[in-house]
């Protein structure tokens, strides 16, 4: 490997070197662009769906930072020699509606032919420079606030081999597909109070969990008990079979930083390793605070939000210690 660096620049606030959920590049005082992309192979058959799930998945990392987002381009690789063109349109028409419904609006995208089909977005948002959330300044003494349950991956593993239910396939998609803005919203409100953000996604709650005590060199205590979690998910987790390769290599991404108290259920274990679609956002917010925060997420219309955890100290590499 080489020891290539992008170049910077001093308007790039929120660059590549932080493992961030978006850059933000400052446009003036009062605004700075939040842009972020991603896509991916289906987690579900329907199509319309799969649509709306990349997309409330794409807009997440700009919540997550904060940011209300504006503009979205729509990412395609499609095989059109095996799969209908009214599959597209359908996975287009789902993408659109979320879009929508987050008061965004897609501009346009690109689609090129492939093997595999992959559905995304990149989104454009926009963020006051002072309000920026970033998962590196988490501040010890901060409580930490989840908006989602975990299990997609798992769950969505039961869709792939055939052994779900359509209770679980509702469940999960329902949770994939909503918006994190009513939790952005409540950040922007809260925003002196509220010291780091971070959305759930491929890496896991604890993978995930870890960039933010690495980033910002403090140590996380995790109630694992107060960790919401979709019904019958520990049925599924404690069989090999629904187990996801992310949920290895999450594993090996967190190495010894990632502490269990003695006798910590295995299965468990593999819950919070869990790779996740469209997950939560993950919220350090003053002590003080949380409870103010969590009426204006609800006003906002929000559905689950949990305390999971505290900032207990200072930790150079960043440490989780999970009970
Ligand atoms: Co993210
Ligand atoms: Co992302
Ligand atoms: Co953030």
């Amino acid at each position: 490997m080489s020891n290539f660096q992008f170049a910077t620049n001093p308007n790039l606030i929120v660059g590549i070197e932080t493992s961030d959920d978006a850059g933000v590049y400052k446009i003036s005082e009062e605004i700075a662009l939040v842009q972020t992309v991603d896509f991916f192979t289906p987690v579900v058959d329907d199509p319309y769906v799969f649509g709306q799930i990349a997309a409330a998945n794409s807009l997440s990392d700009v919540y997550a930072m904060g940011g209300m987002p504006l503009t979205a381009l729509n990412i395609v690789c499609f095989p059109k020699d095996d799969l209908p063109i009214e599959v597209l349109s359908l996975i287009l028409e789902g993408g659109n509606e979320r879009v929508t419904k987050a008061d965004a609006v897609v501009a346009g995208g690109h689609s090129v032919e492939d093997k595999e089909l992959k559905f995304g977005l990149s989104v454009t948002g926009k963020v006051h420079p002072q309000k920026i959330k970033t998962n590196n300044f988490a501040k010890i003494g901060h409580k930490l606030l989840l908006t989602k349950k975990l299990g997609t991956g798992i769950l969505a593993t039961t869709i792939k081999r055939g052994e779900t239910t359509d209770k679980i396939v509702d469940e999960i998609v329902a949770s994939m597909i909503e918006l994190s803005e009513p939790a952005a919203k409540a950040m922007e409100k809260l925003s002196d109070f509220v010291s780091a953000c971070t959305d759930i996604t491929g890496f896991g709650f604890l993978g995930h969990a870890f960039e933010m005590a690495k980033g910002s060199s403090v140590e996380l205590e995790i109630n694992s008990l107060a960790v919401p979690i979709f019904e019958n998910l520990y049925d599924f987790a404690s069989q090999n079979k629904f187990l996801t390769m992310g949920n290895v290599t999450n594993r090996a991404y967190v190495g010894a930083n990632v502490e269990f108290c003695k006798g910590f259920d295995e299965v468990y274990k593999r819950i919070l390793f869990d790779p996740q679609t469209s997950g939560g956002l993950l919220i350090a917010v003053e002590s003080q605070k949380v409870d103010d925060f969590r009426k204006l997420f609800f006003e906002f219309g929000g559905s689950l939000i949990e305390e999971i955890g505290f900032i207990k100290g200072f930790a150079e590499d960043g440490k989780i210690f999970v009970r």
